[in-house]
């Protein structure tokens, strides 16, 4: 019975076969007990303490819930007790440095999808582990091949720890009686085709022609060069996305658009972007920008943000190739004088 292993259990296991192994199992583990305790905080909704409200903006500008600093609190106390060399969390202006002589650097976004805490809908913690480097100064401007481990926990219907260590991806389900995370599904893997997409379709006046050709093909369906019909989703949750990818397969883009602000997209690559790449491949899916391959892409600052098209390879890759090739023979059926979706 898979469902005996227990998360403790697995990192032990891990940790005994790996260099670094047991500084990962160790934040690994000190994030699923913050979990734990940040599932109870959403989950009591209105009957916490906390409002779920709006009460500033972050760093960079987004809004800030109490939750997400309530959020940001508990898994800095709960790492604070490990050594870590740095430390990055979204709702930090700057990297912290930490114990020199430790042997990871670990990146977080403590609470993804903060918009959905006050209606009730699914929201997550994304997590990114990679080595120390020599230069600390650098530890967040590795590439993305360079993690160690990453993952995100789902704060929904259930709490589920999906995680990679580099060696396919494993979720965990907590188990609400017996007080720890049991392993729920493994070595998932996303289908190689599917037809789900997701993106936020008001903003398609903004986007470029490739990401237009791309979803006017999902919208013509059977009647489309894709010829098969298309299911669409937007929970305006990573989390809540990614993990039905892992679940169904399909494909979630948030590309760059043209509104101010937008030129690069509106997720970050450190604590976002590079973690749910990670995860994807290892569940053999593929992470782009629409251009470029996610993980291969290092930082030149902490909350640079990054396009993510993610999912299905047989989707992703079609993107990829809308954007590569001259756009006149891609889009001319769709935007042709008689087209479909003529603006
Ligand atoms: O963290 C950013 C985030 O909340 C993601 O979880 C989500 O995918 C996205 O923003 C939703 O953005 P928008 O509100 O523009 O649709
Ligand atoms: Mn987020």
């Amino acid at each position: 019975m898979i469902r005996q292993l227990t998360l403790e259990k697995h990192l032990q296991r891990y940790s005994e076969t790996v260099t670094q192994g047991l500084a990962v199992a160790a934040a690994v583990d000190a994030i699923a007990v913050a979990a734990v305790e940040i599932a109870e905080l959403t989950g009591r909704g209105a009957l916490s303490e906390t409002s779920g409200l709006a009460t500033g903006r972050n760093s960079d500008g987004d809004l800030q819930r109490d939750l997400d600093v309530q959020a940001d609190a508990i898994l800095r106390r709960c790492l604070g007790k490990l050594p870590i060399a740095a430390f990055a969390s979204e709702e930090m202006r700057e990297v912290e440095i930490g114990a020199r002589e430790a042997r990871i650097c670990v990146a977080i976004d403590p609470l993804d999808g903060s918009s959905n805490i006050d209606i009730n809908m699914t929201v997550g913690t994304i997590f990114s582990i990679l080595p120390a480097p020599d230069d600390l100064d650098l530890a967040f401007a590795q590439r993305g091949t360079a993690q160690l481990a990453a993952g995100f926990v789902t704060y929904g219907p259930q709490t589920s720890l999906v995680l990679t260590l580099g060696d396919g991806v494993d979720i965990f389900t907590f188990d609400r009686a017996a007080g720890c995370f049991r392993l729920a599904r493994r070595g998932v893997r996303i289908p190689d085709t599917a037809d789900e997409f997701a993106i936020n379709a008001s903003n398609r006046r903004h986007w470029d022609p490739p990401v237009r050709a791309f979803i006017d093909e999902c919208l013509a369906g059977a009647d489309g060069p894709a010829s098969r019909d298309f299911n669409m989703r937007w929970i305006g949750s990573l989390v809540a996305e990614a993990y039905r990818i892992l679940t169904r397969g399909g494909v979630f883009l948030y590309p760059s658009d043209a509104r101010p602000g937008y030129g690069d997209g509106r997720l970050r690559l450190v604590y976002e972007a590079h973690p749910i790449a990670f995860i994807v491949e290892q569940a053999g899916g593929v992470a782009s920008t629409g251009r470029e391959r996610i993980l291969d892409l290092a930082a030149h600052s902490l909350h640079q943000r990054v396009p993510l098209i993610m999912g299905s390879s047989g989707e992703v890759r079609r993107v990829e190739q809308l954007h590569c090739d001259p756009l006149p023979a891609v889009s001319a059926p769709l935007f042709a004088q008689r087209g479909f979706f003529r603006l």
